[in-house]
């Protein structure tokens, strides 16, 4: 049987990338959206269908927990349980600090970093006693370095580090890793809404010079959703054209 994979955020620029990635490697994929952009996710199902590869799609709220909760659920009675969890789902609400609202910080904050805690939470137990899972956390290049206008998304983003790095000790010995990718600017939806101007300012900070793709990022999740990944546990990993370096 194979196994099943959930990707928060599936239908988006990166997580459509990971979707195709793992339904690659042999995976069950399932795509999750917002519920709002059901017919977007219809749409993007169809398409895909029509193309031969066939997804499955389930609604849910990442910021709720009662909604996460249900998504499970559903994925669970229609597919099976859940082996393969990429927290993908993430939104921007950019403003400098002293203009930011409380909506722009709760927004990201629950979107990004509560949807951690509401979705993990419903797939981990069945993860450990079944004695394999693995969880892959996408963050962000400004979180590791923080990025002018996004202290909420910055803050969200460098939690989400601190998330992998204490779960995966909890779960170590039971044959389930956790770990952090943290993309750069990846040519997406998201970092089209940024200004023409700052973005072109962006890339000429880039040492590849260039964004990247979607599929740059989706590779790293494949392998680190592979059998042979066994002993990678709370590692934070960088896809960013060498726009912050670290180790
Ligand atoms: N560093 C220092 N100063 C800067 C600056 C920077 N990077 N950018 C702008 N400023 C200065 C301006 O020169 C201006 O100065 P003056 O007031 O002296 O003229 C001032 O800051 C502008 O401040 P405002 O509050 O008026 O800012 P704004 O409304 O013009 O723009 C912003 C704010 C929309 C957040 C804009 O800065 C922006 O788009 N920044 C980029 C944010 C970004 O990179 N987002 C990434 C989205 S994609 C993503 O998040 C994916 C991922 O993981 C990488």
């Amino acid at each position: 049987m194979a196994r099943v994979a959930l990707v928060t955020g599936g239908i988006g620029g990166i997580g459509t990338a990971i979707c195709m990635e793992l339904q690659a490697r042999g995976f069950k994929v399932v795509a999750g959206y917002y519920p709002p952009e059901q017919e977007q996710a219809e749409a993007w199902q169809k398409k895909h269908a029509d193309e031969g590869h066939e997804f499955e799609i389930a609604s849910g709220d990442v910021s709720s927990f009662e909604e996460s909760q249900k998504m499970v659920q559903d994925i669970e009675a229609r597919v099976g349980p859940v082996d393969v969890l990429i927290n993908c789902a993430g939104i921007t609400r950019d403003k400098t600090f002293r203009k930011m609202e409380p909506s722009h910080w709760k927004a990201v904050m629950t979107t990004n970093l509560d949807s951690l805690f509401n979705v993990t939470r419903q797939v981990v137990d069945g993860m450990t006693e079944r004695g394999w899972g693995r969880i892959i956390n996408i963050s962000s290049v400004n979180g590791q370095r923080g990025q002018f206008g996004q202290t909420n998304y910055s803050a969200a983003k460098a939690g989400a580090h601190g998330f992998t790095m204490a779960l995966a000790q909890e779960v170590a010995r039971k044959g389930v890793t956790v770990n952090t990718i943290s993309p750069g600017y990846i040519a997406t939806e998201m970092t089209e809404a940024i200004a023409e101007e700052v973005k072109q300012q962006i890339i000429s900070t880039i040492p590849m010079s260039r964004m990247g793709t979607p599929d740059e990022v989706a590779y790293l999740v494949g392998i680190l959703s592979d059998d042979r990944a066994a002993y990678i546990t709370g590692a934070n990993y960088e896809v960013n054209g060498g726009l912050f370096m670290s180790f």
